[in-house]
């Protein structure tokens, strides 16, 4: 009678050790086959000829990281420091997640808010709202995630831990969303602030269809609804445009001469060109092609077009229709008219309210099949000794449609 063997035979390994290496092979695997799914096309050859480790190179030790890390962190009132030395973010709820950084988003707010000195509740803190990367460590209520995945996240200010300035960020689960197929790190890492702002604005607060279905009462039978917005070409105008469209909205932007095309190939009905142009010029554009029909509006400018979208509610085709409006880059004390309703943007409810992790999923299956198109990316090498200068760039204001990120 045979018997079974193994060659070379198995090291006897007590249950930690054999749970440990388990999560070690899942891990080099993970990483092994993202890494080389996102070069070949063909998914049968992603073994390619990278050479997999071998169980014996890999450690039965527990998967330890690091006791500190990198960080590029707001040591005092408008200033960074880049740290080499700064503690490492801990679980410190079951409910959390550890991402190792591969690509950070830079948005304006990150800048703004170190020039002018706001969501920064104390020194030193890390500033940076989106980041893309792998699971390193999950608390024991996760189960979605394991070590090795690759996600994209969201984060809230207040928790320096959630900072993406920095190699690890540690962050609760429902915020924490599988990087859909065919995207990079890159892409991912601008899923979390201008996508995903664009989708809860729209679905959220201004009641915009997610589905088809429900998109067709909006269609109407004649001319249908419109959303006016003021920044077409801002990253965030670009996917609330793709995102109004699929909800059976018709959209008209205002954008440069140089982006106007960037904003029709995106889907807007209609481009106003703002160069050179007076304020009452632009709506009076706006109005002759809407002819009253503007349901929903969103400004992505400042409180000067923000106060411009007001006026255009007190033409005689728009007066007295309901609007709704999302002023997302700040509203100054505006005449109120009872038949405009201004909402208040909160995105801190993505990570204070489980129940919101629901957009991040709807926003994966729009990317899944294919939706949504991402903006032109302009990638900065060089990891967080390079986040000032992209920061520098951001502020010029002049990207052109453009979304920057860093790749660590
Ligand atoms: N509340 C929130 O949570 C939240 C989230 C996301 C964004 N925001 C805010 O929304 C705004 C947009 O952010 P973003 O990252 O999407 O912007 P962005 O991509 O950095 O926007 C840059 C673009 O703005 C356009 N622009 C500048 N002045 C304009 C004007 N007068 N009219 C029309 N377009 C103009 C320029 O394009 P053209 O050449 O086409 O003019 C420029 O390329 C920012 O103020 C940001 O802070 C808020």
């Amino acid at each position: 009678m045979s018997t079974m063997s193994t060659y070379p035979p198995r090291p006897q390994l007590d249950r930690k050790s054999a749970k440990n290496l388990r999560i070690q092979i899942r891990k080099v695997i993970s990483l092994f086959r993202t890494k080389s799914q996102r070069r070949l096309s063909s998914p049968k050859v992603w073994l390619g000829d990278e050479k997999l480790p071998t169980v014996v190179e890999i450690t039965c030790s527990t998967p330890d990281i690091p006791t500190s890390q990198t960080a590029l962190v707001v040591a005092r009132k408008g200033e960074y420091e880049l740290r080499s030395n700064h503690d490492m973010p801990k679980l410190e709820s079951d409910d959390e997640v550890i991402i190792r950084t591969h690509a950070v988003g830079l948005n304006p707010i990150d800048w703004k808010s170190v020039s002018y000195n706001f969501c920064l509740p104390s020194f030193p803190h890390i500033t940076g709202r989106e980041m893309a990367g792998v699971v390193e460590r999950v608390g024991t209520n996760v189960t979605h995630l394991q070590p090795g995945d690759p996600v994209w996240t969201s984060t809230y200010y207040r928790d320096p831990r959630a900072g993406c300035f920095q190699e690890y960020v540690t962050v609760p689960q429902h915020t924490v969303h599988p990087i859909p197929r065919g995207l990079s790190f890159e892409e991912a890492s601008c899923l979390g602030v201008g996508a995903l702002t664009a989708a809860m604005t729209l679905w959220k607060w201004l009641d915009v269809p997610v589905s088809d279905a429900a998109a067709s009462e909006v269609r109407g039978e004649g001319e249908g609804e419109w959303i006016f917005i003021w920044g077409g070409s801002t990253v965030t105008g670009q996917f609330a445009t793709q995102i109004a469209k699929l909800g059976g909205l018709r959209v008209i932007t205002v954008c440069s001469g140089r982006t106007a095309e960037l904003s029709r190939a995106l889907g807007a009905d209609h481009v106003v060109v703002r160069d050179g142009r007076a304020e009452a010029d632009i709506l009076a554009e706006v109005e002759r092609v809407t002819a009253g029909g503007v349901t929903r509006m969103l400004d992505l400018v400042g409180p000067k077009t923000a106060a411009a979208c007001v006026r255009l509610c007190m033409s005689e085709s728009q007066k007295g229709r309901r609007v709704v409006f999302a002023p997302l880059a700040m509203i100054g004390k505006e005449e109120v008219l009872e038949w405009v309703e201004v909402v208040t943007v909160e995105m801190k409810r993505f990570v204070l309210n489980v129940e919101c992790g629901e957009y991040g999923r709807r926003l994966n299956d729009l990317f899944e099949a294919s939706e949504l198109k991402l903006p032109e990316l302009e990638v900065l090498r060089g990891g967080l000794s390079v986040v000032e200068q992209g920061l520098e760039m951001l502020k010029l204001g002049n990207m052109g449609g453009k979304k920057l990120v860093v790749a660590m």
